[in-house]
């Protein structure tokens, strides 16, 4: 089937229910719910093959950016890849992926990211595990913190532009964090099946901290506080936020929310009650690696230089040699040198975001280099480990 793939945005006029059909069988919800989703991603953004004429794949794509060395970097999200059961085993993913990837070069996209169901397909285009999303669970008998200096008051609908450049300025000092458009903000506000309840924190300065939260019933009558989003950018906030949280002790026994391996709430408490969990390594694919080694941000104190070879199956026009020179946390990218060091373009995306290092690279294949050299290349990409709170 690959071969001979008709791929392209859905049809305003008629597709929209065949791609609902298609997500509610492979994701196992209704076909209303897959119709409202369409609707939340808009339908401008649904890419389909058509086997044989009819719609029997789709995509969805969700633009936004991504958070690394303090710079956003434009990042398209990938969700909801589904084949029609009979036409699956066929070929027909990767060659949605691959006729998705060459769209989104030619429109200058710099970098994809998506959570796998399943990891070959995504292997296979060209992306790579290249960081990480934590389950972290907090009894909320465990907090023992109580300062209320700070006041906390409901977030209103005004208070939206105040929370959003919060979170920003929080996203902006952790590699991998989103730079959130409208549509992962609906998924904080208004979750999927129910109502999340928004509070803020203000300081001197304005907002410095806020969490969405929603109810999880739990046995007797008791619950969960599950967070949709929680930041807080300075000490104060944070502690009132855990205060705030502890404030729900007598019904809600514990606070699940999503974060990195280093939580800047977690480290607010005097001991280690909390249990943490890896929910997912994350994927992503450098669509165009001279756009990309260009937009991302670098430790200011770094002056380097890279020369790489990069290997790419799927996106012909990122194979070759190229120089990345760093210097004042800006990278500037020229095509030749002497190609030191040999890459995939998979190996490239997990040293990209500071997942890996060019060393620890080497010894999986995906990189051929001198010792010196992997050194070196790991220097200007390192970091704090990626991390996103938010799923898509
Ligand atoms: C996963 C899915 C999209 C694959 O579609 P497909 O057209 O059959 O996939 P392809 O033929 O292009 O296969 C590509 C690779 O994906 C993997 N794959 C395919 N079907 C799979 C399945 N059902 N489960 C796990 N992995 C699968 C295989 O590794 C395959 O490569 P291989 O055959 O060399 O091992 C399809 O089975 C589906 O719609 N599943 C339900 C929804 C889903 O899981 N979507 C992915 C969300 S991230």
């Amino acid at each position: 089937m690959a071969d001979d793939l008709e791929y392209g945005p859905a049809r305003a006029d008629g597709e929209k229910d065949a791609v609902a059909e298609i997500l509610c069988g492979a994701f196992n919800t209704t076909v209303e719910e897959c119709g409202e989703w369409i609707d939340r991603a808009g339908i401008d953004q649904l890419r389909v093959i058509r086997p044989g004429g009819r719609v029997g794949g789709c995509l969805v794509l969700i633009p936004m950016g991504q958070w690394f060395g303090g710079r956003s970097v434009p990042m398209m999200g990938i969700a909801g890849v589904a084949i029609a059961p009979e036409h699956r085993g066929n070929r027909g993913a990767g060659g949605l992926m691959s006729s998705m990837l060459a769209e989104m070069y030619e429109k200058g996209q710099f970098l994809s990211t998506l959570y796998a169901s399943t990891q070959p397909l995504y292997r296979r285009a060209g992306y790579e595990q290249a960081g990480t999303t934590f389950d972290i669970l907090l009894a909320t008998s465990q907090i023992d913190i109580r300062d209320r200096d700070l006041s906390v008051r409901p977030i209103g609908p005004e208070d939206d532009p105040a929370v959003a450049a919060c979170y920003r300025q929080w996203a902006m000092r952790h590699d991998g964090s989103l730079d959130r458009r409208d549509y992962i903000w609906r998924r904080i506000r208004t979750p999927r099946k129910n109502t999340a309840r928004g509070y803020l924190v203000e300081g001197p300065s304005g907002v410095e901290g806020f969490l969405y939260y929603m109810q999880v019933e739990a046995k007797g009558g008791r619950y969960s506080l599950k967070l949709t989003d929680v930041t807080s950018v300075t000490r104060s906030a944070a502690r009132r936020l855990l205060t705030f949280l502890a404030d729900h002790r007598s019904m809600a026994f514990r606070v699940q929310w999503q974060g990195g391996p280093a939580d800047t709430l977690l480290t607010m408490l005097r001991e280690q009650r909390s249990r943490m969990r890896l929910w997912e390594y994350w994927m992503l694919r450098i669509v165009d690696v001279a756009g990309a080694l260009e937009a991302r941000g670098y430790s200011a104190d770094r002056g380097a230089r890279v020369h790489f070879e990069v290997r790419d199956d799927v996106i012909p026009q990122n194979n070759g040699r190229f120089v990345l020179e760093v210097s004042d946390g800006r990278g500037k990218v020229s095509r030749g040198g002497d190609g030191r060091v040999g890459i995939d373009v998979r190996g490239l995306a997990a040293m990209y975001t500071g997942h890996w290092t060019a060393e620890q690279l080497r010894g999986r294949d995906y990189l051929e280099a001198s010792a010196e050299d992997a050194s070196a290349a790991s220097a200007v990409f390192a970091g704090h480990a990626p991390f996103m709170s938010d799923r898509f």
